[in-house]
């Protein structure tokens, strides 16, 4: 996609796409075609965001991983009705960070995003551009969703209950709306950012070679220290900032990155596939030195905890049951409920949100309003992994674990934590909160 620096329109509409070579799929998106522009802004502007919706539908903007006031954020309720537009404005003021954005209209999210509406956003401040990361055109926005095309190539969204259980999965894996997608690449360090836009489906990320890669940011921001790895899981609504090397391959080498299997999800995860592929086309000199250190985070400490709150999120085994296409997906037993407040949160505290997942679906759980630190997993994978020890917004808590998160509420007003699982999101998996 385009690349837009500061303030943009954005226009929701239908368009044409070709996610396979040859074939003009029916998608949505924000300009011409699926998707949006790629956002650049920088930290300390303020922006405008100019949104129009020209669908047949109601439609919204959420900012995902901006931290903006609740009356821009796109909550459920504040929807722009078809043929009206809102003006979205803000003042940035946060960390470098790959973050993206989507519609949220209540019980619409999912089948608007799966068919295109989305895109990325990418904060950037002084500090990190003082670090000398990968730059131009060494800089990969990736956004990766997998997409279910008929004859025609187009994306349908047609959830069975399977697929609410699930979530809606297709055998097509696209990279900013193109699927096969196909980069090359020089001799050199890359940086990609990649947002797991997908609506279901969770990717292990590796390289064809198995060489390891550098984990440098998550969700909120750069990690405190460059992270090696060799796979990442990825779940719906997570980012991941990485770094991969290329500098030593011969030219005329392929690599993809691709999806590794991994366990602990009942129907997902096994079976591997490629995402991306990668051919070395050109011999260049790399100057690139990793930083030792990349972000000062500043723990948030269990002492100042004002409150603790548990949420049991699974399955009503008593919607199932009766047949209900709805609320099977709850938390603490709950459908969501637009004009229900859940929860009530003092402006300023600290608190500990703990997510039990008795159920055997994975659950990549997500807060509006702010970010926070992972503080423990117990059960299933029973550790935290590369891309938890900076500021995330959404965390995977799989079937038989309990994450605890904690985090600051320092914006007031309405907002929602979510499954970002977006069919159960829409089925209800979903709740309100109020601070103040
Ligand atoms: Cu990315 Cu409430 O969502
Ligand atoms: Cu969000
Ligand atoms: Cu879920």
């Amino acid at each position: 996609p385009e690349t837009v620096t500061g303030s943009a329109q954005l226009t929701a509409k239908s368009g044409t796409e070709a996610i396979l070579p040859g074939k003009n799929a029916r998608v949505l998106g924000y300009r011409n075609g699926i998707l949006g522009p790629t956002l650049r802004v920088q930290s300390g502007s303020e922006v405008t965001f100019r949104f129009s919706n020209n669908l047949s539908e109601d439609s919204n903007i959420h900012w995902h991983g901006l931290l903006v006031p609740a009356e821009m954020d796109g909550h459920p309720a504040q929807v722009v009705r078809a043929g009206e537009s809102f003006p979205y404005t803000f003042r940035i003021n946060q960390a470098a960070s790959t973050a993206w954005y989507h519609p949220h209209p209540h019980e619409k999210t999912a089948r608007q995003a799966y068919l295109g509406l989305a895109g990325m956003i990418i904060v950037e401040t002084p500090t990190e551009r003082a670090l000398n990361l990968p730059s131009g055109s060494y800089e990969l926005p990736l956004i990766i969703q997998d997409k279910r095309l008929d004859g025609t190539g187009s994306p349908q969204y047609t959830p069975t209950m399977q697929d609410v259980m699930m979530g809606f999965m297709g055998e097509t894996i696209t990279v900013n709306g193109v699927g096969g997608a196909f980069h090359p690449v020089a001799t050199r360090m890359y940086r990609m950012r990649v947002v797991n836009g997908s609506n279901g489906r969770i990717y292990n990320l590796a390289l064809s070679n198995e060489a390891p890669f550098w984990v440098i940011g998550t969700d909120g921001g750069l990690l405190p220290t460059p992270e090696a790895v060799t796979a990442l899981l990825l779940s719906p609504g997570e980012r991941a900032d990485l770094l991969v090397d290329f500098s030593k391959l011969p030219v005329g080498t392929e690599l993809y990155l691709k999806s590794n299997t991994f366990p602990g999800a009942s129907a997902q995860g096994k079976q591997a596939f490629n995402i991306l592929k990668f051919r070395v086309d050109k011999a260049e000199t790399d100057s690139f030195q990793m930083p030792a250190s990349l972000a000062t985070i500043t723990t948030l400490s269990t002492a100042a905890v004002a409150k603790s709150r548990s949420f049991s999120i699974g399955m009503n085994m008593g919607n199932m049951n009766m047949g209900n296409m709805k609320g099977m997906h709850t938390i603490n037993g709950k459908v969501y409920s637009m004009d229900r407040i859940d929860e009530t949160v003092k402006l300023g505290d600290t608190e500990i949100w703990d997510f039990d997942n008795k159920g055997d679906e994975p659950h990549p759980m997500h807060l509006h309003s702010t970010f926070f630190q992972v503080l423990s997993r117990v059960g299933g994978r029973n550790t935290l992994f590369a891309n938890e020890k900076g500021w995330k917004d959404t965390v995977l808590v799989m079937p038989g674990e309990r994450v605890r998160v904690i985090c600051r509420f320092d914006k007031p007003g309405l907002f929602v934590a979510h499954c970002h699982n977006l069919e159960h999101e829409d089925d209800g998996m979903m709740l309100n909160f109020r601070v103040s």
